[in-house]
């Protein structure tokens, strides 16, 4: 039997007063020990809320939060953040510019745990900057360290009341992208030696896919999809989370049997369909489009990129619609040239049209 999940979220919604359209709309789903959710959306899909109810900032308007076998949140009793096992970090890191950085961690420490001697604090500070790798820097203040230093420090205070859970709202989208690139991994590694569980806010595809054991998908206040990396890159339920998690291409298709017709030519592929006869959109991966120089061919080359270990084609087709698709550095096809397209995909996906 699986052991009691730490979070549970039940029915969750919430409505704000000035804002009719419900910020979360029934909300459901468990996280387990130590797992690492990724929560995936657009601006204004009700991420930091969920955050935010989870961490006891707000309270549901119906639906309730279990944490550790306790009911934390309902619309009648919302146990204060501070009585909760949860860390949050945010976006700006929100640390206090005038203490140093010992003192931001001690002052998390303090406000959950009134009992800790000064001893424990400072035992406490030096283990969690070892976790986060800064030992050394604990009497500089925040100014006197880079925006990647800064995070670390940021979830080194979350960290050191060792919550049962943190909650992290777009930890790293203030960074460059190769500090951020090496920090999602670090982050993982971190949160993982910590053996805590987590909810790591994003709307950076790669970064949900590289950083969680799951991930769910949010749009508008719903949840769209529940699952592993995997499942959600290979198999997304909607068009939306497909435009959301993969790069892909759209083709607007007619289906009939094992066929599929469209403006860049007609495909064979097998591949299991809910009707017939159908129309809609069949979803291309850019790596699964493969290109063949053609004079009277309907698509033309409109840019090509050298990315190192590939090339990425922008194409469009003659009615104007743009494609895109990468190849091996062996095809090399010139800009201006003309091209036919084939799709070679094992696993197509169609979208019936609404
Ligand atoms: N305190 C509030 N009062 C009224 N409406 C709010 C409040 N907080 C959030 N909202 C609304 O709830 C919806 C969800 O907001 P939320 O901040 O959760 O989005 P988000 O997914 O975190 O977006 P972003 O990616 O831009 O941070 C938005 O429509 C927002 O305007
Ligand atoms: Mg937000």
């Amino acid at each position: 039997m699986n052991p009691a999940p730490i979070l549970q979220i039940k029915e969750l919604c919430k409505v704000f007063a000035t804002n009719e359209i419900p910020a979360l709309s029934h909300i459901n789903f468990q996280l387990q020990q130590g797992e690492i959710l990724g929560l995936l959306g657009p601006s204004g899909c009700g991420k930091t809320t969920l955050l935010r109810l989870i961490a006891g900032f707000e309270a549901p308007t119906s639906g309730h939060i279990t944490l550790n076998s306790d009911i934390v949140s309902t619309p009648e009793r919302n146990i204060p953040p501070e009585q909760r096992n949860t860390g949050m970090v945010f976006q700006d890191y929100a640390l206090f510019p005038h203490f140093t950085i010992a003192d931001n961690i001690a002052f998390g420490l303090r406000h959950r745990n009134k009992k800790l001697s000064k001893q424990a604090i400072k035992k406490r500070i030096q283990e969690t900057l070892t976790l986060v790798g800064l030992t050394g820097l604990e009497h500089r203040y925040p100014h006197e360290l880079s925006g990647g230093q800064q995070q670390r420090i940021a979830l080194a205070r979350a960290l050191a009341p060792r919550p049962a859970l943190i909650l992290l709202d777009e930890p790293l989208s203030n960074l460059d992208v190769q500090v951020r690139h090496h920090l999602r991994q670090e982050i993982r590694q971190i949160i993982k030696a910590a053996g805590i569980s987590a909810i790591f806010v994003t709307h950076d595809q790669e970064e949900a896919l590289a950083i969680s054991d799951r991930i769910a998908v949010m749009r508008a206040g719903k949840m769209e999809q529940f699952g592993t990396p995997e499942e959600i890159y290979t198999n997304p339920s909607s068009r939306f989370v497909a435009e959301f998690v993969t790069q892909a291409n759209f083709l607007p298709a007619k289906i009939s049997g094992d066929t599929w017709e469209t403006e860049i030519g007609k495909f064979r592929v097998a591949a299991i369909t809910p009707v017939d006869i159908a129309e809609g959109e069949l979803m291309v991966r850019e790596e699964e489009l493969e290109l063949i120089p053609q004079a009277e061919a309907p698509v033309v080359v409109r840019e090509r990129q050298f990315l190192g270990r590939e090339y990425r084609y922008c194409l469009q087709t003659d009615s104007g619609k743009y494609l895109h698709a990468r190849t091996g550095i062996q095809t090399m096809v010139p800009v201006g040239s003309r091209v036919e397209v084939k799709v070679q995909t094992n696993q197509p996906h169609f979208f019936l049209a609404s």
